[in-house]
């Protein structure tokens, strides 16, 4: 099977779109391209004049990016970490241009579904995991060397994982016999460190989702970016964003509440609401999928929307 075989279904599409308050001549950032089928939507509803600039930090996505950028004329492609995204969109002439920006955040499904890309304790591969893997340490380097307490922190705060000191144990035993390479074995030595069994969970998802945020950066990224948005986006322009787990969904949360709260004063000073400076205000509550589209894409199970509209300076 080629890369571009594997597909991804987009979540939540029509709530992106409807959040994003969608203008049909507007500018808006695709900050996570993936298969593009959040692109494609979005396209769908502009019109010639509308613009959109996507960005992804996996070679496969950003070529298909290119590829339809290749064939209409609104799209442009941007291989970079949406960390910059800033940075980008000053170079596409876009600051505090930009209608309206989507983060659909984590992993695709085919970067998982690809055993090669080494994501994955369903299916073996050479232990990798980076969207980019033309940069940075693969997740094989990384258990091979680092300090056993290093990769508890790692295991307990990207997994929340329990048993963090018996699977790191366990891992920086087995390296000294045998370098760990490949996604199965390392899925099997977490199992054999994990006491008992949690029901419909395999005992490597928590390691493996930990070990996957911490290779790409992947907290750090979204707050990077999140601090960059005001800068990009036009006042009336909307951010949404798609978290897939709590760690996520709480850096959004917090940035947009904070936003939207405006700067702090002494708790007994009376002030107005214009005073308290407001940047953004938070359009609805957080959105979850229903239970048809669950039915359709068990991935939209954990995705939560937050969407938020950027204020008069
Ligand atoms: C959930 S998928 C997006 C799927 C997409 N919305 C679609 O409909 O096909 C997330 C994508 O974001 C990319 N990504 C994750 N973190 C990124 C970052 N910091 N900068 C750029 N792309 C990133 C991943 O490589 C992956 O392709």
């Amino acid at each position: 099977m080629k890369a571009d075989d594997f597909t991804h279904t987009p979540v939540l599409t029509e709530e992106v779109l409807d959040g994003l308050d969608l203008r049909p001549a507007g500018l808006y950032i695709d900050a996570t391209f993936g298969r593009g089928g959040h692109s494609m939507a979005i396209l769908k509803r502009l019109n010639d004049k509308g613009r959109l600039l996507v960005f992804d930090k996996d070679p496969v996505s950003i070529r298909l990016a290119e590829n339809l950028a290749a064939t209409d004329s609104r799209v442009q492609a941007v291989h970079a970490s949406f960390s910059e995204i800033d940075k980008h969109a000053a170079e596409y002439d876009s600051l505090h241009l930009v209608d309206g920006i989507l983060f659909d955040l984590g992993v695709s499904s085919p970067q998982l579904d690809d055993g090669s890309r080494g994501f994955s304790f369903m299916r073996d591969g050479e232990l990798d995991m980076r969207m980019n893997p033309n940069t940075g340490i693969s997740a094989a380097e990384w258990v091979n060397s680092e300090k056993q307490d290093e990769i508890v922190r790692v295991l307990k705060e990207y997994g929340e994982e329990r048993f963090a000191r018996r699977i790191a144990r366990k891992i920086v035993e087995t390296r000294v016999e045998q370098k760990i390479t490949h996604t199965k074995q390392l899925a099997e030595l977490i199992t054999q460190a994990v006491p008992g069994r949690e029901k419909d969970k395999h005992p490597a998802t928590r390691s493996f989702q930990a070990i996957r945020i911490f290779i790409n950066s992947e907290l750090e990224d979204l707050r990077e970016a999140l601090a960059k948005v005001d800068t990009v986006l036009a006042i009336g322009g909307r951010l949404a964003v798609i978290s897939f787990h709590s760690l996520e969904d709480r850096i959004v949360k917090r940035y947009m509440r904070e936003m939207a709260a405006g700067d702090s004063f002494p708790p007994d000073l009376p002030v107005t609401f214009d005073q308290l400076n407001p940047k953004m205000k938070l359009v609805g509550k957080a959105i979850k999928a229903g239970r048809s589209e669950v039915e359709r894409n068990p991935r939209a199970r954990s995705a939560v929307l937050r969407i938020a509209e950027k204020l008069a300076a």
